[in-house]
Order: structure tokens, then sequence, then C-alpha cells
């Protein structure tokens, strides 16, 4: 059985053909089919809308209106859908008439012959957009290329797809974001996927929720994402992110320490010691505080300041011995790479970047 769970807010323009063409898709296929609109109480009356059209067409079981009043949202609303399905093939479709209901048979024909997941694309041939501006294509477009690296899926970000129930039960389904096929399609590698091509027509009645929040919200859920896949990965960026804000904190210690406060007056020795000695405490404290918070957060045991101190000390020497190996070496032979790059930059230069690589590899 095929279940279609459409999420709905303030589409009461779109009820009656959204019930008419889908219908009239449902005696195309051979066999069980129900539509679940799954509306968040929409203020312009989408549910009485829905179940007067549904009414009109004698729908019968073949549709059921569902309104929710509390915790709403585009993800959440999908969820609850997908928990009243019937089906062992669950479609998400947008209400708008933007994803044609006619795709539905050969959506439900791929997962028939064997694909676990269906993806009505844009991106592929024979699919397209028509009605976008070119604003909308960019985004679409940077969007679908920003989460290549967590699904094969060329547009990733189509809310328009069909999957078995027991690829959304075997993974940990998060109802966050707007993007609930790129929530799925992240956590499902390996399963079978098949693009059917379809062009997408840009709505004609009612308007798009898409704005900065749901940008935003894009964003958010693709750093989680990719948290989720790659955790060493990101891990790795973050603390590298955490010791370049520790560089800086660094510096601005020491430079208040030096001049400002003046440690300058015992001396460059001396005073150069004692403000490096408190620069590096206190972006030592900076960064155990920060990673702790953020970097390591979902972590329970957490090392201790003085452990962090300790390998943060080793860091520092590895990084100091590397610098100082590097810049002994003898001068590169003309037209080798090595030397291509020190007379690009300086030796000084790599070696600084190499030391500060090895010292935050070693420290993480
Ligand atoms: N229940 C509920 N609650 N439904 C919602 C909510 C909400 O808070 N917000 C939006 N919807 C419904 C809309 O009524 C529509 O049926 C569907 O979710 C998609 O919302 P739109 O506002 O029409 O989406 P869009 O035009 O920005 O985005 C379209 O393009 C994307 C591809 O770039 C949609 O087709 C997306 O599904 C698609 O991924």
């Amino acid at each position: 059985m095929l279940s279609v769970i459409v999420p709905t807010y303030n589409e009461r323009d779109n009820a009656a053909e959204l019930i008419r063409r889908t219908l009239a898709a449902f005696d195309l296929i051979q066999e069980p089919v129900e539509l679940l609109i799954v509306d968040d109480d929409s203020p312009d009356g989408t549910s009485a809308a829905m179940a007067e059209a549904a009414a009109t067409h004698h729908a019968g079981e073949r549709v059921r209106v569902i309104t929710r009043s509390t915790d709403k949202g585009l993800a959440k609303a999908v969820a609850a859908g997908f928990a009243a399905a019937r089906g062992d093939v669950l479609a998400v479709m947008d209400a708008d008439l933007s994803h044609p209901p006619e795709q539905l048979p050969a959506l439900l024909g791929a997962i028939r012959k064997g694909a676990d997941v269906a993806v009505a694309s844009r991106y592929v041939p024979e699919g397209g957009t028509e009605g976008w501006p070119l604003k909308r294509r960019i985004i679409s477009r940077v969007a679908c290329w920003l989460a290549k690296p967590l699904t094969p899926i060329r547009d990733s970000t189509s809310g328009y797809f069909a999957l078995r129930r027991e690829c959304l039960e075997s993974v940990d389904f998060v109802p966050r974001g707007y993007k609930i096929g790129l929530e799925l399609f992240a956590r499902l590698p390996g399963r079978h996927t098949v693009e059917v091509p379809f062009v997408f027509r840009d709505r004609t009645r009612g308007s798009s929720k898409l704005g900065g929040a749901v940008i935003l919200a894009y964003l958010v859920q693709l750093a989680a994402l990719y948290r989720d896949r790659f955790p060493r990965l990101i891990g790795y960026l973050q603390f590298g992110l955490v010791g370049v804000l520790g560089m800086a904190v660094d510096s601005a210690t020491f430079g208040m320490a030096y001049w400002y406060i003046g440690l300058k007056a015992l001396g460059p020795t001396l005073g150069g010691f004692f403000a490096q000695t408190l620069s590096f405490l206190v972006a030592a404290r900076f960064n155990f505080a920060l990673n702790r918070l953020w970097t390591f957060r979902e972590r329970r045991n957490h090392a201790r300041m003085s452990v962090f101190l300790a390998v943060s000390l080793v860091g520092f020497a590895l990084r100091s011995l590397l610098f100082e190996f590097i810049v002994n070496l003898p001068p590169p032979a003309a037209g080798g790479l090595w030397a291509g790059l020190v007379q690009a930059v300086s030796v000084e230069q790599i070696a600084l970047i190499l030391g500060v690589v090895l010292a935050s590899a070693w420290n993480f």
C-alpha cells in the first residue's frame, strides 16, 4: 500500500486541484493508496477545504485530513504523517502542485522494481524547473552541492520522494529542519536509490515559505548531518577553528601584557617570557573551555585542565622542533615543488603552518 503524505500550511486555494489530480493519479495505481493531508491548523481553513474537496470527489477512505494544533512545523507534520500512515511505501509531496501528483505511479513503480528510495528529481536528464527566478535556482543548486558528501542523490533537497517504510524504521529519523528528504537520504547510505525526472513548476497559488529563516535552518541541519556522518573530521575542524580563535586570544593577551601593561620594561627576554607564558595560559584556558562547551560537548568524560595544558605543551614542543628542522633544511635544488613553494612564500611561513597543523593534530 502507498501512503502519500502532504504537509500543508495555508494551502486552501490549492485544495480542489490537489485532491482532484492526486485521486486521478491514484486511479493509475494497481494497489491500495491513501492520501494524508497533515495540516498545522492553517488560519486560512486548509483542513476544511481539503475535507470538502475529498467529499466532492467521493474519496472515502483514500483521503484523511489530520489537523495538528501543537508542536507545529513542516518536519514534525511529515513525521506525524509517517506515524499515521498505513502503507509499506511512504511518499512525501508538496500541496502546491509544484510536485505533480501524476509522478506518483513512477515513484511507486521504481520502489516496486527494487529501489529503497525513489526521488522525484529536477537534476537528472529530462528533469528541470519552470518559473523559478535565477536567485531561487542558484540557492537550490548550492544547497544540493553542499549536501553532496552526504548522499549520491543529485536532487537531495527535493521534497518529493517515496521510500520503503523499513528504511524509515532503520534510521534514527529526527524531524528537524525543512529538508526531511535529505534528513533521510543522508542516513541511508548504501541503500538502492533511484531518481525519477520531473519538472518543478513553481506554484501559482499561495506563497512559498522559503526565506532567510528556512535557509538558516537548512545550514544548521546540514551541520548536524555532517557531524553525525563524519564525527572525527568535523570534530577536527571545530578543534582547528577553536585553535585559530585561541591564536587570536594568545596574540591579544601577549600584546596587552607586553605593551599595554608594560612587561616590555623588563626587557625583551624576561618581559617576552612572562608575556608569552601569560598569553599561552590564557589561550589554553580559552581553548579548553570552548572545546568542552562546543567541540566535545557530547563527551561524558572531559579531560582535566592540567592534562590539556600538559598535552598542549608537548604540542608546542613538537611544533617548535618541526619549525627548527624545516628552517634548517639545506636550500632546495631549483625546479621542484618544494623549491617552488619556498620561493612563493618563505620557508619560515611553511614551517609555521606545518608546525601548527602537527601540533593541533597532536592536541586533538
Ligand atoms: N504542516 C505544515 N507545517 N506544512 C508546512 C509548513 C508547516 O509549518 N511549512 C510549509 N508547509 C508545507 C507547504 O504548505 C507545502 O505543502 C510544503 O510544506 C512545502 O512548502 P513550500 O513553502 O511550498 O516549500 P518551498 O516552495 O519553499 O520549497 C519547495 O522546494 C524545495 C526544493 O528546493 C518544496 O517543494 C520543498 O519540498 C522542496 O524541497
